[in-house]
């Protein structure tokens, strides 16, 4: 029988398939039926910053209206507990997991600056969570702000975050960085535990009968695996955390070459939207049958076996163009 188990920011998963923040992830019904079809772990649904920062800043008026000496020490004095709000259930969302299920709880944070909003990372910590996702992402449209700004805003967070929590954490990213490599080999020598490669995002369409904007597709496809896996190959013996990938795994094939490209884990959300949780059953099946047929008995003996590092024809992962397609076979 073969064995599934990897160890992914330093924790123990049965297998590599961690259910990724969404809609989905969103409450105690469905992580308990995502921990029964077989879910690695599970990403919550993601807390904004701003949504802290709302809750921050009207605990301070409060606070404010009644007091005329304000310290920062007030922070230590809120008791969120007590105070009816988003906080409050993300918080009680994260004991009843730890509560009710076994595998790994990772809440997620979506954030674009380090500011006082990172206080509420030990909260999750005190909650019980297993390590933290930092989803970060500034759309590269300040044209006035340098490279170096932009990209220090990672660092900063990562540092900032570090600082509030001894569980590990992850930062999930994008591939919009015009040094992509540099940047994500910088970001892991950062005291980062791991990178999510790559999340998706909202992105805009055309109503070219009514000329409104529209959302695009809101699910990946599974032809969407192919930017994570160039990238998971290519960087993964050049990091010094963990790897997860994710976008466009739809099935227990993707899980099987995500790992072989040397990922220690992978995200899934859209599969799940289209074929409902119990299909992380079936992707598990997929990679228990391939394993078998290829006579591998753990993961270990597999991954990365494909990564850039290993391969006996290295540039095939940074080939860009179409030219010799039809004349060059890989
Ligand atoms: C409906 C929906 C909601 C999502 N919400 C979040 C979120 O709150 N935080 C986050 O980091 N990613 C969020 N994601 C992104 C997913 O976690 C994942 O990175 C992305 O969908 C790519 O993986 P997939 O191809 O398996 O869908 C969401 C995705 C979907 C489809």
């Amino acid at each position: 029988m073969a064995n599934l188990q990897t160890k992914y920011l330093g924790l123990n998963l049965r297998n590599p398939i961690i259910v990724g923040s969404c809609g989905l992830t969103n409450t105690i019904e469905e992580l308990k039926e995502m921990e029964k079809f077989g879910a690695g772990a599970i990403v919550l649904k993601s807390l904004f910053e701003e949504e802290i920062e709302i809750e921050l800043k009207k605990q301070m008026a409060e606070m404010v209206s009644t007091s005329n000496n304000v310290y920062p020490e007030i922070y230590d004095m809120f008791d969120l507990a007590t105070v009816e709000d988003t906080l409050t259930k993300y918080l009680s969302l994260i004991e009843t997991a730890k509560k009710e299920l076994s595998i790994p709880i990772i809440p997620s944070i979506n954030c674009i600056s380090a500011t006082e909003w990172t206080f509420f990372a030990k909260k999750m910590q005190d909650a019980g969570a297993d390590a933290i996702e930092l989803n970060v992402f500034l759309m590269p449209c300040e044209f006035d702000r340098t490279t170096k700004d932009s990209e220090q805003i990672y660092f900063d967070i990562v540092h900032k975050v570090k600082k509030e929590v001894t569980i590990p954490v992850s930062l999930k990213m994008s591939y919009y960085f015009s040094n992509l490599g540099g940047m994500l080999q910088r970001v892991s020598e950062s005291g980062v535990d791991g990178l999510v490669l790559f999340n998706r995002f909202f992105a805009p369409d055309f109503d070219i009968n009514n000329f409104r904007v529209i959302p695009a597709s809101l699910y990946s496809n599974a032809q969407d695996l192919s930017i994570s896996l160039r990238w998971i190959a290519i960087m993964a013996e050049r990091v010094k955390c963990d790897l997860a990938a994710s976008t466009g795994v739809h099935n227990g094939k993707s899980v099987i070459k995500q790992i072989l490209a040397g990922a220690d884990a992978v995200q899934i959300a859209s599969i799940l939207y289209k074929n409902g949780i119990s299909y992380i059953a079936t992707m598990i099946e997929e990679m228990e049958e391939w394993m078998t047929e290829m006579d591998y008995e753990s993961l270990s003996e597999f991954r990365g076996k494909m990564s850039q590092a290993k391969s006996i024809n290295p540039a095939v992962y940074e080939r860009a163009q179409f030219m010799k397609h039809f004349s060059q076979k890989f």
